[in-house]
């Protein structure tokens, strides 16, 4: 079967609302006639701001986390209902930057998940192994485990909001990118542990992006491989010169 390739921007805790609002409007006109699926996840503060360019063009609007309650005391956090308001569609939840630096573990990812999807939203699930965790020959592990406990509780019927990001943190921001055969190996094995999960067909459908210092020079070498079906970007998805591109790759 052929999934259709879904490429995403991550632009992290970068932008202020005029220089987001002018990238918003660069991918708009660059995208406008791409093949493939977009969306682009600016900083929470910036979410309106650029809802109001991408509103009705072939661009999603995503979140880079939410809180894993509805609502109430939990300062500095940001509710699904909050984002739900702004016309966010997606939220990336378990990013190597939460797991990592802020510690998340995977039954908190897993409780935002189901919030998530609770309220109608696309999740990207992401999952990748620490440089020393490869070394160990634990990639695998990490990746089912991620895989595994992320999806806890997500019916069948959800798993069409479900986009699995595979993202070896050691190649996140480094310029390190695993090489194809190397990001293809896991995607198969993380698209096996979800025909575990869910049955074959249901494995089939799953879209799998690679993230890790993805640049034009090696986009599609990525996306022609088997398993990789889009990206998530980060670096270069802070400008249309390199984000357009790799969303228009072949
Ligand atoms: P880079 O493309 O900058 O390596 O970042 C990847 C990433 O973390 C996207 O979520």
């Amino acid at each position: 079967m052929t999934r259709a390739y879904y490429i995403a921007g991550n632009w992290k805790m970068h932008k202020t609302r005029t220089e987001a609002v002018a990238l918003a409007k660069d991918l708009v006109a660059g995208l406008k006639d791409g093949k493939h699926t977009y969306l682009i996840a600016p900083s929470f503060t910036l979410l309106e701001s650029v809802a109001a360019v991408v509103k009705g063009t072939n661009i999603r609007l995503g979140a880079q986390d939410c809180a894993c309650e509805e609502q109430g005391a939990h300062t500095g956090e940001v509710s699904v209902l909050q984002l739900k308001d702004l016309g966010v569609q997606t939220v990336i939840l378990g990013h190597s930057e939460r797991r990592h630096l802020y510690k998340e573990d995977d039954a908190l990812i897993n409780k935002k998940v189901l919030l998530a999807l609770k309220h109608g939203f696309e999740v990207i699930l992401c999952v990748g192994e620490l440089l020393e965790e490869r070394e160990a020959g634990k990639a695998e592990a990490v990746c089912e485990r991620q895989t595994v406990e992320g999806l806890k509780g997500v019916t069948a019927g959800d798993l069409n909001r479900i986009v699995i990001a595979y993202e070896p943190v050691w190649a996140i921001g480094t310029g390190k990118t695993a090489t194809p055969e190397d990001a293809d190996a896991i995607h198969a094995y993380v698209r096996k542990v979800v025909g575990n999960l869910y049955g074959a067909g249901a494995a089939e459908k799953m879209i799998i992006q690679y993230g890790g210092s993805v640049k034009p020079e090696n986009a599609a070498a990525l996306m022609a491989k088997e398993n990789i079906d889009g990206a998530l970007v980060g670096g270069a998805a802070l400008q249309a010169s390199t984000f357009v591109p790799i969303a228009k790759f072949n």
